[in-house]
């Protein structure tokens, strides 16, 4: 059996890196790069420290306005699976690369199995909503990483072929935490246990609004403790015209960096004393590393991080970040709370069933 996986942002890269390793045991799979990402430190560092195989197919899409970038994006992968002609296409988490190749393999009638199936904010003014909810609508096989999004998929009438396996991100962690160590010290970073916060910014809601970005900046100027805050290039170009660059450039308490690699962030986000964010990957590997996580978001599609205690939402504009870091006691861990690392292998044996009840 034939698998084309399309994929193109950092995330997606972690996660082809867990799930590809499982499925290359039972299938033959194509991987189509759509290059919505394109940066080395973006994606090119990822396929050679996660030894992701080489792409079959490099889109090279690129960044451009969501409609643009979604259509050219469908425009090549159509082209790619008329020639493949796959018994099906993965699809990742909730990006536009996810969109684009739900949406053309499902008009050529090829099934569609989407990973990080169910994740709800809620909030249709995240692009990342309209992507997941169109994809999993158009999905046949849904790899829902907890009870919560099983329940969201349910809620929407979608009640077939779903299946809680897990979380990937979690597959992807056990098996590089070991690596990252070998490889990595905090010394190379000029940086010790413990006595520094990560910060991680992308999500348009934060850099599109300049409120909240000059928030968010003042809130990171005012913590006591060193900030280590490798930059998302998207966040770099909007600091610089909110003209809020500089002034975190000039910070004695800011350390400013380029993105960095997946090993690297492994390190850091363990030992971190604390985790400042807005992505969905990091909020779940700061729960993994057992560091407290401040999102400065209004809500998180990781609802149970946020349940344990481990997790708490934060408005930059209303609240201060300080006083919540500096009062976090720590909470019941527990284990488990996003499968047993074996969502990789689970996914293939799940698909590997999905072909033989449904053989051609
Ligand atoms: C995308 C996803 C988001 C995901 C994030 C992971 C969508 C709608 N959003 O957001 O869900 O959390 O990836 O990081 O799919 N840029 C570069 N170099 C790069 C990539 C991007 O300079 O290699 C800059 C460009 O100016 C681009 C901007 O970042 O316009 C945004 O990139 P884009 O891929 O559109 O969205 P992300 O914010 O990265
Ligand atoms: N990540 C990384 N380097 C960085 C920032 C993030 O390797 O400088 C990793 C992070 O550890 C996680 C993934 O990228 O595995 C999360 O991606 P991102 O925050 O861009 O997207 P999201 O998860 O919000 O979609």
């Amino acid at each position: 059996m034939k698998i084309l996986t399309v994929a193109g942002t950092r995330p997606q890269l972690v996660k082809v890196a867990a799930v590809s390793r499982e499925l290359r045991k039972e299938f033959t799979e194509v991987l189509v790069n759509t290059g919505q990402h394109y940066d080395y430190n973006m994606a090119g560092i990822f396929f050679d420290q996660l030894n992701i195989p080489k792409p079959d197919y490099d889109l090279g899409v690129g960044s451009m306005s969501h409609a643009t970038q979604t259509a050219n994006m469908m425009i090549k992968i159509e082209e790619v699976v008329n020639k493949e002609k796959p018994d099906a296409v993965v699809v990742y988490g909730d990006t536009n690369s996810t969109l684009a190749g739900a949406l053309v393999s499902s008009k050529l009638h090829i099934p569609v199995f989407h990973i990080e199936a169910g994740l709800r904010s809620f909030n249709k003014r995240m692009p990342e909503e309209i992507n997941r909810v169109m994809t999993d609508h158009v999905s046949e096989l849904l790899f829902a990483p907890t009870d919560l999004a099983v329940e969201n998929l349910n809620n929407e009438n979608i009640t077939i072929n779903v299946h809680q396996i897990g979380d990937v991100m979690y597959d992807a962690v056990i098996y590089n935490m070991d690596i990252a160590e070998q490889n990595h010290s905090l010394q190379d970073m000029q940086l010790t246990s413990k006595s520094f916060i990560l910060g991680t910014i992308h999500r348009a809601e934060n850099t599109d609004d300049e409120a909240r970005m000059t928030a968010i900046v003042n809130a990171f100027l005012d913590l006591d403790t060193k900030v280590f805050l490798p930059l998302h290039p998207r966040t770099k170009s909007k600091l610089a015209s909110y003209n809020l660059l500089s002034k975190l450039e000039n910070a004695s308490n800011i350390i400013l960096s380029e993105p960095v690699s997946y090993l690297e962030m492994l390190l850091l986000e363990k030992h971190a004393s604390a985790i400042v964010t807005d992505s969905g990957g990091v909020q779940k590997e700061a729960y993994f590393a057992k560091v407290p996580c401040y999102t400065l978001r209004d809500q998180t599609e990781w609802l149970e991080t946020v349940e344990t205690g481990w997790n708490q939402l934060v408005d930059p504009v209303k609240e201060n970040l300080t006083i919540l870091i500096n009062s976090f006691v720590e909470k019941d861990y527990k284990e488990n709370l996003y499968g047993d690392g074996r969502a990789g292998y689970k996914i293939s044996q799940l698909i590997k069933e999905y072909f033989s009840s449904n053989l051609h």
